[in-house]
């Protein structure tokens, strides 16, 4: 059978890849301890699936306006109001079917052929592949662990071209963790400004910042900066609801419109129960997240202390999102178990066959020498995680 260029390219999502081995080994009854999951281990709070079940007795179940419906709307501008001072409006907001649908609306809203993306690496899996498939042309700044991970503004200057149409900011960010300071924001506002791009700032782990940190979006700077942010965002990191598939794009009313019109011939509208379900999350009490962001901080801190004492292991402390990111590169270049290993995808997978331990390496980010390690497991498992570690790595 013919297949695309296009789809014959396209390689699956590594984190859902290996996330998909892991579960499978543990359904055949092995002891997986999942540390390359990206999502939350808790289950969805009570008052949301209420809501879902409350929609469908109340016949919910039917199309709704492709790009959502306007009471999720309205509840998405007012937290984006009450929690972060951002005006906007509900006809500035699609809702599609999840966060990473979002993105795919935003690239394909966005892009010509062969325009130009600047993205930073470390950077999540998706968004270079998207961003193809779209017809665009990614272009990776590295950063530094040493400099936790927050980008050379020189280097983003002279990344800039005639094709350069965005620049991509995700902060919290996975995998790394990092947080952008607000000088780097500034410095990232003002390029996009000297050269009117588009910023596309992921905020999907804005809930989870550690260290009574509070999140900044690139959009709180000013309001010409808001005019020229897309927010990505969704509810899955935040109420533990990965499996919804509820996420939006928040930008200028005619980037948000064409979107939606994209979406009506894609998609139609994203799941009519789970848009009810996701107005009671975002409408609700919010304790549940802050909960859920304090018992991630308290894994964070037993994690890295506990992976820092393993030798040739460094790990930067992540101010937020649930992902260490720590440098193995020490680790590569040796026999282990009569394996030569040379990537971190090899070292991922032999940790895995040897020590049933699923992290995702580095490669997958466009950073080699390092592995994503999550946190969203217990503090059991991480402690039993570590040790493994520590046999497989050192002993
Ligand atoms: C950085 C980032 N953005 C967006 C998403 C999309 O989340 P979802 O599609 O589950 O809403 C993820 C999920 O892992 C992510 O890590």
């Amino acid at each position: 059978m013919k297949i695309s260029r296009r789809a014959a390219n396209i390689q699956p999502s590594a984190t859902l890849s290996m996330a998909a081995r892991a579960k499978q080994m543990a359904r055949e009854g092995l002891d997986v301890i999942a540390f390359g999951v990206g999502e939350p281990d808790f289950p969805t709070p009570e008052h949301i699936c209420e809501a879902a079940r409350e929609a469908i007795e109340a016949g919910h179940t039917k199309y709704t306006p492709a790009s959502g419906i306007p009471e999720l709307k309205e509840a998405i501008v007012g937290r984006l109001q009450a929690e972060f001072g951002l005006t906007y409006a509900p006809d500035q907001v699609c809702i599609s079917n999840g966060g990473k649908h979002a993105l795919m609306n935003i690239w394909e809203t966005l892009l010509d052929p062969d325009d130009e993306v600047i993205i930073f690496a470390p950077y999540w899996v998706t968004y270079p592949v998207q961003i193809e498939l779209c017809g665009g042309r990614p272009v990776v700044i590295m950063t530094d662990a040493s400099r936790n991970f927050q980008p050379d503004l020189d280097q983003l200057r002279a990344a800039v071209t005639p094709r350069t149409v965005a620049i991509l900011v995700n902060s919290p960010s996975n995998p790394s963790g990092g947080i952008f300071e607000p000088e780097m924001l500034e410095g990232i506002a003002a390029i996009a400004a000297e050269h009117d791009l588009t910023i596309i700032s992921d905020e999907i782990y804005k809930h989870l910042v550690f260290d009574d940190r509070q999140h900044l979006s690139i959009a709180m700077l000013d309001d010409e900066t808001q005019a020229r942010t897309i927010l990505a965002d969704g509810v899955a990191k935040s109420y533990a609801m990965t499996g919804w598939r509820i996420g939006w794009l928040v930008g200028p009313k005619e980037f948000a419109v064409k979107a939606g019109s994209i979406q009506s011939q894609e998609t139609s509208n994203p799941c009519s129960i789970a848009q009810y379900a996701a107005v009671a999350a975002l409408t609700g009490p919010q304790d549940c997240v802050a909960e859920m962001r304090d018992q991630f901080e308290q894994r964070r801190d037993f994690f890295v202390e506990g992976l820092c004492e393993i030798e040739g292991i460094q790990c930067n402390i992540p101010a937020g999102a649930f992902y260490l990111f720590p440098d193995i590169s020490a680790h590569l270049g040796r026999e282990l178990g009569g394996q030569q290993i040379t990537t971190s995808l090899e070292l991922a997978e032999y940790i895995l066959e040897e020590t049933l331990t699923a992290t995702v390496p580095g490669s997958a980010f466009g950073a080699e020498g390092f592995l994503r390690l999550s946190f969203a497991c217990s503090v059991e498992d991480i402690r039993r995680g570590v040790e493994r570690l520590r046999s497989v790595l050192t002993g």
